[in-house]
Order: structure tokens, then C-alpha cells, then sequence
């Protein structure tokens, strides 16, 4: 590994991905092409460990002949595919750039790497990592088993049918052209940089201002919750060791529901801002996402035995760590709620749920 491009990286996993491979691998140059979505942010890739060895491209991993380009020009050994869009339920009010960013841009790096990679040099240490998730298996009963790698796939959003269609292409293309693709499946993230959108750093966010902490449905979801670093450090593993052609499942073992994890994250809030305590005073149920998928867990054992991977961090302990970073971070926030978008997403998800 000597010449990365990772896509999607001024976003919540990719930033973090980024800052975790530029200290693990002191030789590695990333190339990073993102196309700066709502979701992504040049706030997140500052204070970078080692800044000379990070080149920011701002484009869409869409246009074929920028890839192309990127991969011959920088002799690209390694893509790391994290470009998406990511939000369930702005897949529900808009799921054209879904299709488009999922699936297509997914099978123009697909092509390009085929095309470049076959063209120069052939396929031999080389690899194309896809980033996917665990919603592609679909919603599991309470007494059902947790999803493994044979789990059939069953998405119900358009967000996961997107992706779900994209990791059958990355498929494919190991299967028929032989592309050395590798696909980790991940469940629920949390941690730093995460955009407010998500239930996590949403009910931080309002709950420091005071805000309603909207509660969707009767709130006894089950999400499969892990530290991001924790992440990052599966899909290194899996570049490292992980065989061509397979997939690893990642999840970190912790699942509450959605309403418990909220009243913890109010716990943890009234020991470090007792200003605004009780914070679970805030919690308001309202309507549900349609569609919303009741329950996921991950079944691990795979990446934990084979490549010897296990998430470093438990529930709280990571829940106390985003929180901080949350109350220290006031520039990253200040510039992220004053964004357009955001509040315009506010206004459409909330209000017609009856919050403000
Ligand atoms: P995010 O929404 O925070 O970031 C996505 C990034 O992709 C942004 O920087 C955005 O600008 C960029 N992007 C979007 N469309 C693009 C395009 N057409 N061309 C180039 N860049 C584009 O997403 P995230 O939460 O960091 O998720 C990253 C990946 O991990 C996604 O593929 C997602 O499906 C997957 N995943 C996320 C989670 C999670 O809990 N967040 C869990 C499992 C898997
Ligand atoms: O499972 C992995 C997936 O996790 C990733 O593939 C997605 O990119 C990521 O967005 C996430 O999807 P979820 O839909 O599970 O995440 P979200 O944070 O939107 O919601 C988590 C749970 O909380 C879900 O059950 C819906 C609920 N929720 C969410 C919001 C935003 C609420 O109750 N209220 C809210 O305001």
C-alpha cells in the first residue's frame, strides 16, 4: 500500500479513516476525491497527523475520465470506497442521488479500476475495498439470529437498496474480471465528525441547546452501535489480510434500544454540562420513518478469527469520548450548524413530525 484514493474522505468515516491511516502507515499517500456533498467537510480533515501526505481532489467519483485520471496519474494501488450518500431518511424524501452517487458512481470506480488497473500492470497488489453496510440484510425479529456473511440480502430503503445494488456490482467484479475487491458490511457508527443528522450527534446538538430530542416510534429500535475508530481499524485489517472476493462483517456488540441509548447519552450529558440537567426532560416521541427497520445485529466471529479483529471500545466509554469531543469542538460545530442545509433538513424531517 503506497498510493491510496479514498473516496468520500471529508466525511464522517472517511475523515477518520484518513487520520487513522496516515499514523498507522508512514509511508502511504492518500489521495482523497470528494465531491463536497452537505455531508461532507473540509472542517474535518484539518489537524491531519501528517498533512503533506494528503491530497484533497474535490469532484464526483461519477465522472469517469477524473478517476481514471486519478488512478493512472497517481499510480493508485489501493482505493478505499467510502463515497455515498448515507441517510435513511433523506433516502425517503429524495432517492435519485442515491442511485446515482450508490450505484453508479460505485460501478464508475469499479470500471475505471478494471480498465486502469488491467492496462497497467495487471491486478497483482492491488485492491478496491467497498464500504458497505449491515441495513443491506434487512430487519431482523427479536429472536432471530444476528446477520452473518451468508445472510441473504433483504434491503427495505432506498439507502439500502442502494447499496446493496453496489456491493453486487463490487461482487461481480471480482467474480467475472477478477478485481481484487474486498467488502466489509459494518453496522452503526458513532464518534467525531459525524454530520447532525445522525441519532447520536442530533440529540447531543439539541440537547445542548435545549432542544427537543425527537424519539422516532416507540424508540425500541435496535441499532448495533461502534466506535469509529473501531471501524477504521477493521477495514486496515481487511487491506491488509482480507482475501479478495470475500466479505467481513462488522459490528460492535452493543444493542440497545434506540430509547436507553438516548437516556444515556442524557445520563452522561448531565455530569458534563449539569447546566442543562435533566436532559432526558427533552425527550419527545414522534412519528415513525417509514419503513424503519426494528432491529440489526452482527454476527463477527468471521473478521474476529480470521484477521483477529475486536472492537477496542465499549458502549460508554466511547459514548463518554464522542460526547467530549462534541463539548470541544465548538468551531467544528458552529461551522456545521450554520450550514444552509442543515437547517433546511431540520425544517423538513422535524416539523411535519410536529417538532420545531
Ligand atoms: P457521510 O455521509 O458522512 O459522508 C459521505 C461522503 O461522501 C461526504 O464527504 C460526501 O461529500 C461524499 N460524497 C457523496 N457523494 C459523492 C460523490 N458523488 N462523489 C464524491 N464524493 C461524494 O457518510 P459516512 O457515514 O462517513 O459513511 C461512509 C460510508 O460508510 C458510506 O458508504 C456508508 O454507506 C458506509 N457506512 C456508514 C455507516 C454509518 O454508521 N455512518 C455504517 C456502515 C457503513
Ligand atoms: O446500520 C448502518 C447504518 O447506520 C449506515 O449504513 C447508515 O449510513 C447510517 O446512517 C446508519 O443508519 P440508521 O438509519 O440506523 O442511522 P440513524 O442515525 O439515522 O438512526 C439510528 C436509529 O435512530 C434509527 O433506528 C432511527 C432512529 N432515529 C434517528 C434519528 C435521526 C430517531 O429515533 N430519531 C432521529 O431523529
Amino acid at each position: 500500500m503506497r498510493n491510496v484514493l479514498v473516496t468520500g474522505g471529508a466525511g464522517f468515516i472517511g475523515a477518520n479513516f484518513i487520520r487513522y491511516l496516515l499514523t498507522a502507515e508512514p509511508q502511504v499517500h492518500i489521495f482523497n476525491l470528494d465531491a463536497l456533498t452537505y455531508a461532507g467537510s473540509l472542517e474535518n480533515l484539518k489537524d491531519l497527523p501528517d498533512p503533506s501526505r494528503h491530497t484533497f481532489i474535490h469532484g464526483d467519483i461519477c465522472d469517469s475520465a477524473l478517476v481514471a485520471g486519478l488512478l493512472r496519474q497517481h499510480k493508485i494501488d489501493t482505493l478505499v470506497h467510502f463515497a455515498a450518500e448515507s441517510h435513511v431518511d433523506r433516502s425517503i424524501y429524495g432517492p435519485a442521488p442515491f442511485i446515482q452517487t450508490n450505484v453508479v458512481g460505485t460501478f464508475t470506480l469499479l470500471e475505471a479500476a478494471r480498465q486502469e488497473w488491467s492496462g497497467s500492470g495487471g491486478f497483482d497488489g492491488r485492491r478496491f475495498h467497498h464500504v458497505s453496510t449491515d441495513e443491506v440484510f434487512g430487519s431482523l425479529g427479536p429472536e432471530d439470529p444476528p446477520f452473518t456473511e451468508m445472510t441473504p440480502y433483504e434491503p427495505r430503503s432506498p439507502y439500502s437498496a442502494s447499496k446493496a445494488a453496489s456491493d453486487h456490482l463490487a461482487r461481480a467484479y471480482f467474480h467475472t474480471y477478477g478485481l481484487p475487491v474486498t467488502i466489509t458490511n459494518c453496522s452503526n457508527n458513532y464518534g467525531p465528525y459525524q454530520f447532525p443528522e445522525k441519532l447520536i450527534p442530533l440529540m447531543i446538538l439539541n440537547a445542548l441547546q435545549g432542544k427537543p430530542l425527537p424519539v422516532y416510534g416507540d424508540g425500541r429500535q435496535i441499532r448495533d452501535w461502534l466506535y469509529v475508530e473501531d471501524h477504521c481499524e477493521a477495514i486496515y485489517l481487511v487491506l491488509q489480510q482480507g482475501i479478495p472476493g470475500e466479505t467481513y462483517n462488522v459490528g460492535g456488540g452493543n444493542q440497545p434500544y434506540n430509547i436507553d441509548l438516548v437516556r444515556e447519552i442524557c445520563a452522561i450529558l448531565d455530569e458534563f454540562h449539569p447546566q442543562g440537567a435533566p436532559h432526558n426532560r427533552l425527550i419527545t416521541h414522534v412519528p415513525d420513518r417509514p419503513g424503519h427497520d426494528r432491529r440489526y445485529a452482527m454476527d463477527t466471529t468471521k473478521i474476529r478469527t480470521q484477521l483477529g479483529w475486536a472492537p477496542r471500545h465499549q458502549l460508554e466509554s466511547g459514548l463518554r469520548a464522542t460526547i467530549a469531543w462534541y463539548l470541544s469542538h465548538e468551531g467544528w460545530v458552529q461551522a456545521i450548524l450554520e450550514q444552509n442545509d442543515y437547517q433546511t433538513w431540520l425544517e423538513r424531517n422535524y416539523r411535519q413530525r410536529g417538532e420545531k
